[in-house]
């Protein structure tokens, strides 16, 4: 192919997904130049990175138009609620993501909610409220143990896990009439508590094709033994045995194509990734949220195992066209352990060199999250989760030993990891 027929991509974002997403782009014989905004000190070292925040949408777009971008890859979900993907088309720049209608699903909790309500898809029996009145009367039928959750945007922070009444109603409180959680916090949404292992399935999506990516597990909360806040995730691992092909055929029969049927019902054209956040309960399968973008850290796990090339396939779902009815996957397990700074997800120090080691093993990888990258090339640490370590092995046992003894061999001050990333799946 020629150099001038090659696909200049644009990945828009700055954490670990965006720098494997970059990687997985530029493993593709079909693309030419690959740019990132605005990227990070992994990123830099390797693309083009240019200072655009992902919250500048015209900047975005002209940025894409500039640089003759025929594929922009959005990898947060900021900029796909603010419509980045829908001013990208209406320049007629393809882009992988939803556009501001189908971004919904994820912007807002109490959207999503009646969503399932409205297409019959299992999730939590739920009310939403803006009033406290309603709110706390609701939440006298329905007794804590309860959940009690921001309806926007709130960096996976805006969900509140309520053992006793009293934390429910300061919660309730702190939301509707606090501004712990600024705007996303005025409307919010009540539900029961599930109980079960939780699984995460990303689909990529055009229109009313779809393509399953391997089922993973996320490790959100910050300490070992699923212990302490929630934060946007510890590690992962794929694929989890818990999701059997018999569960997996059910949680597309009863989830997957009916969410698909539901928003064309609705008259979205949803393209892009659909992530659901599962939990597997003794009733049966149960949707806890939509994610409408790759999840982070998931993608650290789920890009290396595909074997196909993956640009087409996110140009065909920007361009709403349809799909393979299948991908290739790598055989055996993949597992990424975040590094993070001590202190996240509360406050932590930034600008920390780091020192990575010269070479790697074979099937492990190094993915930049919260990171700068000086002049001189010395990295420093600039975010709550500075970095990625990732192995694939034919065990996840293997896997999960050889990404642990790059992370041993990385230095920076403060660094904070968790050494039982996977533990579901080696203790079954
Ligand atoms: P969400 O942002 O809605 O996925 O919630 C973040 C995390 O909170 C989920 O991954 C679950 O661990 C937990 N969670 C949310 N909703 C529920 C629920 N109804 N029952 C139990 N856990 C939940
Ligand atoms: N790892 C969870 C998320 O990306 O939402």
């Amino acid at each position: 192919m020629s150099e001038s027929s090659k696909l200049n991509i644009l990945v828009v974002g700055s954490g670990g997904r965006e720098h494997a997403l970059v990687q997985k782009c530029r493993q593709s014989p079909l693309a030419g130049r690959v740019i990132a905004a605005p990227g990070n000190g992994g990123m830099a070292a390797e693309v083009e990175c240019f200072a655009i925040s992902v919250e500048d949408i015209p900047a975005l777009v002209e940025l894409a138009q500039t640089q003759a971008i025929g594929l922009v890859v959005v990898g947060p979900e900021v900029p796909l609620s603010l419509g980045l993907v829908d001013a990208l088309a209406a320049v007629g720049i393809p882009a992988y993501g939803p556009d501001q209608a189908g971004a919904q699903l994820e912007a807002s909790k109490a959207f999503c909610k009646d969503f399932f309500a409205r297409h019959q898809i299992p999730t939590a029996a739920y009310g939403t409220f803006t009033e406290l009145a309603p709110a706390l009367a609701y939440l006298e039928k329905h007794p804590a143990p309860i959940v009690i959750k921001a309806s926007g945007l709130a960096a996976g922070k805006g969900v509140i896990m309520a053992e006793t009444q009293e934390a429910a109603i300061a919660a309730i409180k702190d939301m509707l009439e606090g501004d712990a959680f600024g705007s996303s916090g005025r409307e919010i949404v009540i539900e029961e508590t599930l109980y079960g292992e939780e699984a995460s399935i990303h689909v990529i999506v055009s229109g009313e094709d779809f393509v399953c990516l391997p089922a993973s597990q996320d490790h959100k909360r910050v300490g070992e033994g699923d212990t302490g806040p929630n934060t946007g995730g510890m590690g992962a691992y794929t694929p989890t045995s818990r999701v059997t092909p018999a569960l997996q055929a059910e949680i597309e029969a009863q989830v997957i194509r009916p969410t698909l049927a539901g928003l064309k019902a609705d008259g979205i054209d949803y393209r892009g990734t659909l992530y659901a956040g599962l939990m597997l309960t003794e009733q049966g399968v149960k949707v806890l949220e939509y994610n409408v973008r790759f999840g982070d850290p998931e993608t650290q796990v789920l890009l290396p195992m595909v074997a196909d090339d993956l640009v087409p396939v996110l140009l065909a779902s920007a361009k709403g066209e349809p799909l393979p009815s299948e991908l290739k996957f790598h055989p055996g397990a993949a597992i990424v352990v975040v590094l993070a700074a001590a202190g996240y997800p509360g406050a932590y120090a930034k600008g920390e060199a780091i020192h990575l080691p010269e070479s790697l093993p074979a099937h492990s990888a190094i993915v930049h999250a919260g990171t700068t990258r000086d002049a001189d090339g010395t990295i420093r640490t600039a975010g709550g989760r500075v970095l990625g370590v990732s192995g694939q092995a034919a065990s996840l046992a293997d896997a999960a030993r050889l990404a642990y003894s790059v992370c041993d061999q990385i230095e920076f001050a403060d660094k904070y990891l968790r050494r039982d990333i996977g533990h579901r799946e080696l203790n079954r």
